[in-house]
């Protein structure tokens, strides 16, 4: 497909707009450009017609199944976008003065008050753009705790699981903490053992996701909590995975005093592609001091913006936090109401209804009932016919569907991890399921189809650490470099996706 600058006709122009006359502003010598720029010069149908096909390109959760482990690419419902754009909500401006922006104040006050609700805990700030912001902000609470204490200097330590998002010990590092990791026992839980001999008086905290990355609810997460509360630590909740547990089983009832939220993944903002997000804390009420400023506080019938924390760690985003993604999650709950069980019942229910399907032509690293996502494994497939995870997913695209997150976790080799989410219908999950079990058959009797896949889509297999390392974002008007013999230095790498 050619790009849009090579499509480029001097002269050719989108659309003509009459000549109104109109007087031209006086430049100042050395601000006017010396050429014009260069762009592109296509008609109106080319250009409708070239992005029209970018767009075709383009998988999303609109076009089809998208099991990316760890994301919850869920649909969204479309009454949220109505709601979202109405004028009061859309065209408010993030300075406008409190007495004019009850409205949206009050949508914020009612969505913390149902996110304490959820995670059994007892305040909120909105303002964190995503999940690993959450993440750091979350750590900046606990240092800010253990400063307000005089325990600074002492609990240097948090430990994560070794099953964690990158985004874990990215945090810890990123917040000044030292980081410890501890490992997974034979049936997917915390190992008690490990932990037991890492936690001390150093310690500042344990970061867990719940149901793990592994797709799997820790069994002695009671006793994980004791552990780190006996050690005058903090217990902080990777809400990633919450989708799971919404409306059954709380993080603060577990044991968690910090949580954060994606929005964007449980509840039903529209993601990938970097964004919008939402990543709110929730917190139990030892440390709401700390909670970044304003807060959205009620104060009898009005609602209002309180700076006035002096333990507070300061503010961690513009102004109040991305509004548009509290009015969908803000929608998407109520729409539920009561009823918001239902929303990780079916998601749990989706995902092991794959699982049993599957589960006799792939490896099952732990052998449990699963959450909303489980984790398989294509050892089998490699140990018997060299096919790999990344060999899979290739061939899933052929399929029409967007292929899971695989090598993650990184303790399980040749990791496939799905997720199917609550909104997907059987027939979805089985055609899903059915393409799986054809792959295996065909990495026994036919494994350089899978070799070759995808032979269905616009590029092959592609030098995906090259892409991402080199990409080249600009066009250079007849200096293309030849990368094509550059060495890559992930040549070897089969690349992490999703999660
Ligand atoms: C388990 C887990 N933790 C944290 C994150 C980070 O969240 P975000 O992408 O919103 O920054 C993710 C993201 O995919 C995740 O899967």
């Amino acid at each position: 497909m050619k790009l849009i600058f090579e499509r480029s006709q001097a002269g050719r122009r989108g659309s003509a707009i009459p000549n109104a006359g109109l007087p031209v502003p006086e430049v100042p010598e050395e601000l006017r450009r010396r050429k014009p720029p260069r762009l592109p010069e296509v008609a109106e149908p080319e250009i409708v017609r070239h992005f029209t096909a970018l767009a075709d390109r383009t998988f999303g959760v609109d076009t089809g199944f998208y099991p990316l482990g760890s994301c919850t690419m869920k649909h969204n419902p479309r009454v949220n976008e109505r709601v979202v754009s109405l004028p009061g909500f859309r065209d408010l401006h993030p300075l406008q003065e409190e007495e004019g922006a009850q409205g949206a104040l009050e949508l914020m006050w009612r969505l913390q008050e149902i996110l304490a609700e959820v995670c059994g805990l007892d305040a909120v700030s909105l303002q964190p753009a995503a999940g690993s912001q959450g993440e750091l902000t979350g750590l900046m609470l606990m240092r800010a705790y253990f400063a307000d204490r005089g325990e600074a200097d002492q609990r240097r330590t948090v430990i994560t699981a070794d099953t964690a998002h990158g985004t874990n010990p990215a945090s810890v590092t990123m917040a000044g903490f030292n980081l410890q990791k501890v490992e997974t026992d034979a049936r997917g839980n915390l190992d008690l053992d490990d932990l037991r001999a890492k936690v001390g008086e150093e310690t500042a905290g344990l970061m867990l996701t719940n149901p793990s990355t592994l797709g799997l609810f820790d069994e002695h997460i009671e006793e994980v909590a004791a552990i780190f509360h006996d050690a005058g630590a903090l217990l902080y909740y990777d809400g990633a995975n919450l989708n799971a547990v919404c409306g059954i089983s709380r993080p603060g009832d577990m044991g968690f005093d910090i949580v954060h939220i994606n929005l964007h993944k449980t509840f039903s903002q529209p993601h990938g592609g970097g964004g919008p997000g939402g990543g709110p804390i929730v917190v139990r009420d030892l440390l709401e001091p700390f909670l970044p400023v304003p807060a959205v506080v009620r104060k009898d019938d009005d609602f209002a913006l309180d700076y006035d924390r002096p333990k507070s760690i300061g503010k961690v985003r513009g102004y109040t936090g991305p509004f548009g993604v509290f009015v969908r999650s803000y929608a998407f709950i109520r729409a539920y109401g009561p009823a918001l069980r239902l929303m990780s019942e079916a998601a749990v229910l989706n995902a092991n209804y794959m699982l049993a399907r599957l589960r006799d032509a792939y490896e099952l690293p732990f052998d449990r009932l699963c959450m909303h996502e489980f984790v398989l494994s294509a050892r089998n497939l490699k140990r018997e016919h060299g096919i790999t995870a990344l060999d899979v997913a290739k061939r899933l695209m052929d399929f029409g569907f967007h292929p899971p997150t695989i090598y993650f976790p990184l303790i399980v080799a040749e990791a496939l991890m799905i997720e199917p989410t609550e909104t997907e219908p059987k027939e979805t999950l089985d055609a899903f399921c059915d393409a799986m079990l054809e792959i295996a058959r065909e990495a026994r009797d036919d494994a350089s189809v899978l070799k070759e896949a995808p032979h269905s889509r616009p590029v092959r297999r592609l030098d995906e650490v090259k892409a991402a390392k080199r990409a080249i974002v600009r066009y250079r008007f007849g200096d293309h470099p030849d990368l094509a013999g550059e060495p890559s230095k992930g040549e070897a790498v089969e690349v992490q996706k999703g999660a």
